[in-house]
């Protein structure tokens, strides 16, 4: 279930590669400018506080660093990690034109082996990359191991509704909005892979029970968009 060996890991950095160009325009597009709201409700959930030191792992071209460095304020600092250099490179264009002023720095490494020490971080964010980790588990451990005690880390991805109809209703805007959308910024098969990732993703239930096993103390996983969507939150000790 927790098997992501359909692609490796090099193959889904290229994918992520190609797709940085037009990221943030088709995310807007494909999810009629809700994933705005949906992320603001994951970096609350993480309870970031001022002066904390924040990390977005997977953070892509940056939505969530920057949401969580507006809360950590000029006396905290946020640290985006992903393994894409282009969704970095884009990340930190726009955390210069959009804030300045803001403690944002980008690190180019893996979520599966975090280069950071034991007990770092107050709060995390993880945006629609626990679905294209190869290994969930780990990456839960590594998210797990970096936090200090006490802190959250608040998980963002699709899910699997459990209702048949809004399963139907995932299907239909995958195949007739995600799918044909994307073939329009020639990005076909980069977007056709998010129904196959989907039904290896663990269901909420199931990333509950990885996340205790991953050492969190609480886990709880909030449904969203109808169930279309969902946040794992976790807590350390
Ligand atoms: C769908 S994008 C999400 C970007 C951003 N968090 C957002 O919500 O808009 C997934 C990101 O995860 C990154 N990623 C996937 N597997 C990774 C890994 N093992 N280590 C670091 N980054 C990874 C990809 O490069 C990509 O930028």
């Amino acid at each position: 279930m927790t098997d992501n060996s359909w692609h490796s890991a090099t193959e889904i950095q290229g994918i992520f590669d190609r797709i940085a160009p037009v990221y943030d325009q088709l995310n807007q597009r494909l999810s009629l400018g809700q994933h705005r709201i949906w992320k603001q409700m994951t970096v609350k959930w993480c309870e970031p506080q001022p002066g904390d030191v924040g990390l977005d792992v997977c953070c892509g071209s940056g939505d969530l660093a920057q949401l969580l460095a507006r809360k950590v304020g000029k006396t905290g600092r946020v640290v985006g990690l992903d393994f894409s250099p282009e969704q970095l490179a884009i990340a930190d264009l726009r955390a210069q034109n959009n804030y300045p002023s803001l403690a944002l720095k980008w690190v180019e490494g893996d979520a599966l082996t975090l280069p950071f020490e034991d007990n770092t971080f107050d709060c995390a964010t993880m945006g629609y990359g626990l679905r294209n980790v190869v290994d969930i588990p780990r990456c839960l451990q590594e998210l797990h191991r970096v936090l200090k005690p006490t802190a959250k880390v608040a998980i963002l991805d699709f899910h699997r509704p459990t209702q048949p109809w809004m399963r139907t209703l995932q299907q239909w805007y995958l195949d007739n909005f995600v799918v044909p959308t994307a073939k329009g910024f020639g990005l076909t098969d980069e977007y056709a892979y998010i129904m196959p990732s989907l039904e290896r993703f663990p269901l909420g239930t199931e990333q509950v029970k990885l996340a205790y096993e991953a050492g969190f103390s609480h886990a709880v996983h909030y449904l969203i968009a109808g169930g279309m969507m969902g946040v794992l939150v976790g807590t350390k000790d």
